[in-house]
């Protein structure tokens, strides 16, 4: 595989963002014209914000899977696509050349049409780190399905109203995951999702754990004995073909959390998508053929879609897919994994560089690193302590490291250094990507052009035009994809993001602006703690924002109105947290839970979120104007009982 489009030097950076900017459709074209298009498009880009209506590459014709696979195989065919590491490090391997991985696509790809799926049909993964996760992702892609993969963190309760969102058919899962020292009952999980629900027609089950479980006459099905029924010979028409799509056809759904409401299921296109997802992997991590990429993301969030399977694999990389946690069987587990599969570039989150940290540096002892030649954060910002311990022990101060800031809706990396190629600093995310357009806007959304007193400009981040892989639509909603992103401020999407921009054009995203927390880099919104909370019947009214926590970057703060305790405030607040558990995912328990007899509130009722939070981050001086409010002296109260 050659990338001509790889960007080699500086000046070819600033070369390659001006002409983005200048002609993004004769820029993006020329991208587009090294990937294998059955038919080539009509128009490059067509868009508006205000609907919002974007399109990119119309009636162009193609498959992302022949992409990924089928053009790699006359020369990558016996190259791992794949390497799998399971969760205990003494099980065998699993390499998966670009053949193999072919087959297994198109063989699953059959599974789903023998069992009744159809192209645009919506089939839900709920599976572990195994790499049949993969055939099942790709399988759906193959026909045409819209996959939406659930990370299995997630509680039977969110699994339920995914499905009901998304009005899915189908699921794919495992009897069970291992997960660390855990096992996790995934099937069982999914039964639980489905009591009442009316329209999954099929259950497809692969057995990881041989857990038992309980199977459905005519609804549950093995996954292997579907795959025994379609061997590569069996003569069936059409076998393994790939369904054509249009370039603006729907890739799949992925749920992630908002400031209000239920988690939207944002939406990827097939064109774009894969065309920003390739773009964004050779060039962020200056991917090089024959490398070693080892992302150590869940493919149940967005990082694992883009850079485990889709950026990696259009690009012919070999990709590891790790099962297991950073930290089992012990804290040195990714630096074995590092040095078992010689990896090139190792790609985490601030979170886990912060815990692994902790443990300080025995656990690298007689690890062999020195095959690493990249390294990347994402998903939260990195403080500059994590970012030079990352750069000195791990990196031995000799791999460039890439801090990249993007979002599920954004599709892949947006603002990030070019390793190697573009200056890093340390906690900035620094110049945006080709076809980028970052914008700092004040709350009227007017372009923030004075800089504060630190010497820096700052204010909500936009962007002000489309880049191929921007979401295109929330399922089932557009509205709410339009009032969630485009209508905060004309023309602009908004990210939801803080920023701070430098004379140099550098960017530090400083974190949300809304009322979306940053757990551990995962996104959780405060309405959605809130309304789990709620359920559990002590509970009056509660109000849920964000601490400062040392190993999660965010860490979940609840204040909560109980009408009577169940036994002492302990016991109130464990049944509290089990019940959060229960409706969302172990992911959303809260860390603190202050109970309180009232919360500060203003005149018309809103809840002044702002104090809460100070108190929360432990300022109890500087509350600001609390005049205002109904009952200033709940302030007190809030302040005396903080934990
Ligand atoms: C945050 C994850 C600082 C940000 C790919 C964003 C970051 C949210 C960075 C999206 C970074 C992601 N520096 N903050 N390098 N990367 N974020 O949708 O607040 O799970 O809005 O996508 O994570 O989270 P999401």
């Amino acid at each position: 595989m050659s990338y001509p489009y790889q960007i080699g030097s500086l000046s070819e950076y600033h070369e390659a963002y001006r002409k983005s900017i200048e002609d993004p459709e004769a820029f993006w074209a020329g991208v587009a014209s090294n990937f294998h298009w059955r038919k080539k498009w009509d128009r490059v880009l067509s868009w508006n914000f205000k609907e919002p209506n974007v399109e990119w590459f119309a009636g162009g014709k193609l498959n992302i899977t022949e992409n990924c696979l089928d053009r790699h195989l006359e020369k990558l065919g016996d190259k791992p696509a794949i390497i799998w590491e399971p969760n205990n490090p003494e099980e065998r391997t699993r390499v998966v050349t670009y053949e193999r991985l072919h087959k297994r696509v198109c063989q699953f790809a059959q599974v789903l049409r023998n069992n009744g799926v159809k192209k645009g049909d919506r089939v839900c993964i709920y599976m572990g780190m195994v790499p049949e996760l993969a055939y099942a992702v790709l399988g759906c892609a193959r026909i045409g399905a819209v996959h939406s993969v659930i990370f299995g963190g997630f509680s039977a309760q969110s699994i339920a109203d995914r499905l009901e969102d998304a009005k899915a058919e189908f699921i794919v899962t495992c009897d069970g995951a291992y997960r660390g020292g855990k096992d996790i009952p995934l099937k069982s999980i999914i039964d639980d999702a489905l009591i009442g629900n009316k329209l999954v027609k099929k259950v497809i089950v692969y057995t990881r754990t041989r857990i038992p479980v309980s199977m459905i006459k005519g609804r549950d099905v093995w996954w292997e004995d579907e795959m025994l029924k379609v061997t590569d010979t069996l003569p069936v028409e059409g076998f393994g073909e790939a369904e054509v799509m249009d370039a603006e056809d729907p890739l799949f759904i992925l749920y992630t959390s908002g400031s209000t409401g239920k988690p939207k299921g944002v939406v990827h296109s097939s064109g774009g998508y894969m065309i920003w997802t390739n773009y964004t992997f050779v060039n962020a991590f200056q991917y090089k053929p024959g490398q070693v990429h080892f992302c150590t993301a869940d493919i149940g969030w967005i990082t694992g879609h883009s850079y485990i399977l889709y950026g990696p694999l259009s690009a012919g990389a070999t990709s590891i897919m790790f099962e297991g946690i950073p930290t089992w069987p012990d804290a040195g587990r990714f630096w074995d994994v590092i040095d078992k599969y010689k990896v090139n570039i190792f790609y985490t989150a601030p979170t886990a560089i912060r815990s692994l940290m902790s443990f300080g540096l025995d656990p690298l002892k007689g690890k062999d690193l020195s095959s690493l030649q990249v390294l990347g954060t994402v998903g939260e910002p990195i403080n500059e302590e994590a970012w030079h311990w990352y750069d000195e022990h791990i990196g031995k101060k000799n791999c460039p490291v890439v801090d990249t800031w993007w979002q599920t809706e954004t599709g892949g990396l947006m603002i990030t250094n070019l390793a190697g190629i573009t200056p890093a600093k340390p906690s900035w995310a620094t110049l945006p990507m080709p076809g980028v357009q970052p914008v700092l806007v004040d709350d009227k959304g007017e372009e923030v052009t004075e800089k504060d007193a630190d010497g820096f400009y700052k204010g909500n981040l936009c962007i002000k035009a489309p880049w191929p892989g921007i979401i295109r639509t929330t399922y089932g909603d557009h509205e709410r994809c339009r009032t969630n992103y485009f209508a905060t401020y004309d023309n602009l999407y908004f990210t939801g993001d803080g920023a701070l921009k430098d004379d140099n054009g550098f960017f530090r995203i400083t974190g949300r602006v809304d009322d979306v927390l940053n757990v551990s880099g995962h996104r959780i919104g405060t309405a959605e703690v809130e309304n789990a909370i709620n359920m559990h019947a002590s509970v009056i009214e509660s109000a849920v924002v964000g601490f400062p926590h040392d190993i999660k970057g965010q860490g979940i703060y609840a204040y909560v109105i109980v009408s009577g305790l169940r036994g002492d405030e302990a016991g109130t607040r464990q049944d509290i947290i089990q019940t959060v558990s229960r409706i969302i995912g172990p992911i959303a328990k809260p860390d603190k839970i202050q109970f309180v007899t009232g919360l500060p509130k203003t005149r018309s009722g809103k809840i002044m979120r702002r104090i809460l939070r100070k108190i929360a981050e432990g300022e109890t001086a500087n509350l600001g104007d609390t005049s205002t409010l109904l009952d200033p002296a709940v302030v007190d109260e809030l302040k005396n009982g903080k934990l």
